[in-house]
């Protein structure tokens, strides 16, 4: 316990309880936010009066010497340790004044949401950077077919900037999911007090406006007590984890000898201290477990939560730390994911495997349907028993000839059928099928560069919108300290 908190209430410490209960290591992350905190305060203590002008400022002025740096790394916490360097600074008389009207439960919450802010602002810029890497990556591969799978078995041709957009829209959306947490971040809590704000007559709004707030969190059993923005943050950041994870997978699985569809950068990848001809995709990996870690935390973080009596536990001390494991995983994450995008090669020999895998067969029983008016449904299954017939011969769709398939029609519908063998080319030739899928969101290339310059202004939009934000912050930042360095010139 704090040397300031002793001799009160209690009468005694056991330094291995204290040492057990302390989150003064955890708190490095919101020492400057905690003496920000207070600096606005005391400007708010010195207008409404509460205290006088000239304490005001003799308090301003050793809140000004502090950073996280010089502060006692062995108080109970970061609140404790800057009131104890204040007072150290302005002795018992003045600095005795800096906790009126405050306490650590509203204090930690405004804190932590000050300094997520800060994080989510560099999360967003990430994604950002990420979804800039695969447009990039887009624009280069609107012609390179590549297979895609349902259920792990071959499906569809598609092209790999199709792919690779696919994952752009879902950044999007972690990108949206990450704005909406800010907003119900960037709400103050700050003279809630304990739980019941307090007797002195404080004024919330100017400490919001000081410190960058967008409105005040008005209840005060609420703003001491709630953490669900950070679970709200964390089920976000868990989403976008799922996300890269499942990325990280195809391109595991796709850059297997088996699959053949990508070649990733060297850097990247790890060999084996025995198999020399090893080339494992470990980045890709870590990227997978960590998304994994990132659901135990938010899962860690809900369940501390879930059966807390209302306002403040020191259980939520507990919390905070899941919060900032969980943003660290993601932020190292992304960053790793968006350098190795852009050296992603996808491998050759799409024909071969497209004929190996049957994946014309969708087309071929939508051409006996538009071409040849068979209903799609027998089409489907003259088709099935087409690649049945193939199979069982080991051959591959490039066999198919017009003969096989007026024989198998006639056996497996009754359906008299004579295909010109040109047709069947054309539903053989995994380009020419990407070429026929011009469908809004669908792969073939024109559709495909639409969806990269819509992509792009998306972008755009998203970097002013981060932009915004910042500014946000830095004027407050700035009006704070202006506003500051006035009120402790007159120290008197
Ligand atoms: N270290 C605490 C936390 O991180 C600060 C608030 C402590 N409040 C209290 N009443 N012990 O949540």
């Amino acid at each position: 316990m704090s040397k300031i908190l002793h001799g009160g209430r209690l009468s005694s410490v056991r330094e291995d309880v204290a040492k057990f209960t302390s989150s003064r290591k955890d708190d490095e992350r919101l020492a400057n936010a905690v003496v920000e905190i207070n600096k606005a305060h005391v400007i708010m203590l010195i207008e409404q009066q509460i205290i006088q002008r000239q304490d005001g400022a003799k308090i301003l002025c050793a809140l000004q010497k502090q950073s996280g740096a010089k502060l006692d790394p062995n108080a109970e916490d970061v609140h404790m340790a800057v009131e104890e360097a204040v007072l150290a600074e302005t002795g018992a008389e003045v600095g005795g004044n800096l906790h009126i009207a405050k306490s650590r439960n509203d204090q930690v919450t405004t804190a932590i949401r000050m300094q997520l802010r800060e994080e989510l602002i560099v999360l967003m810029q990430k994604v950002t950077m990420m979804q800039q890497s695969l447009l990039d990556a887009a624009d280069k591969h609107t012609n390179t077919i590549i297979l895609e799978y349902t259920h792990l078995q071959a499906a569809q041709p598609v092209t790999f900037a199709h792919y690779l957009l696919s994952h752009f829209q879902a950044l999007q959306r972690d990108f949206e999911r990450l704005q909406g947490a800010y907003e119900h971040v960037n709400l103050c809590p700050l003279g809630s007090g304990a739980l019941a704000t307090t007797s002195f007559p404080i004024n919330r709004k100017r400490t919001a406006e000081l410190l960058g707030f967008s409105a005040v969190l008005e209840n005060s059993i609420d703003a001491v007590g709630s953490r669900d923005f950070i679970l709200e943050t964390q089920g976000a950041l868990a989403l976008l984890a799922v996300n890269l994870s499942r990325f990280a997978e195809d391109l595991i699985i796709w850059s297997s000898a088996e699959f053949g569809t990508v070649e990733l950068p060297d850097e990247f990848t790890s060999t084996s201290s025995i198999m020399p001809q090893k080339k494992n995709p470990e980045a890709l990996e870590v990227i997978r477990a960590r998304a994994s870690c990132a659901l135990g935390d938010f899962v860690a973080s809900t369940a501390i939560m879930k059966s807390l009596p209302s306002t403040y536990n020191l259980d939520l001390q507990e919390v905070t730390p899941k919060l900032w494991a969980t943003v660290d995983n993601l932020s190292a994450s992304l960053s790793i994911f968006a350098s190795l995008i852009p050296n992603v090669k996808v491998s050759a020999n799409v024909e071969g495997k497209a004929a190996a895998g049957f994946v014309g067969a969708t087309e071929l029983a939508n051409m006996l349907a538009a071409k040849y008016h068979v209903a799609f449904r027998t089409a489907h299954k003259i088709v099935g028993a087409l690649v049945k017939s193939l199979v069982d011969s080991k051959k591959t769709l490039l066999d198919a000839t017009p003969e096989l398939l007026s024989k198998i029609a006639l056996e497996a519908a009754g359906v008299k059928l004579k295909v010109k063998a040109d047709d069947i080319a054309d539903c053989t030739n995994p380009r020419r099928l990407v070429e026929t899928y011009l469908v809004q969101g669908g792969p073939a290339p024109v559709e495909v560069q639409r969806a990269i310059k819509t992509s792009a202004k998306t972008v755009a939009d998203t970097e002013s919108k981060i932009a915004m934000l910042k500014k946000n912050l830095a004027d407050a930042n700035g009006n704070l300290n202006r506003t500051l360095e006035s009120y402790a010139a007159q120290k008197g």
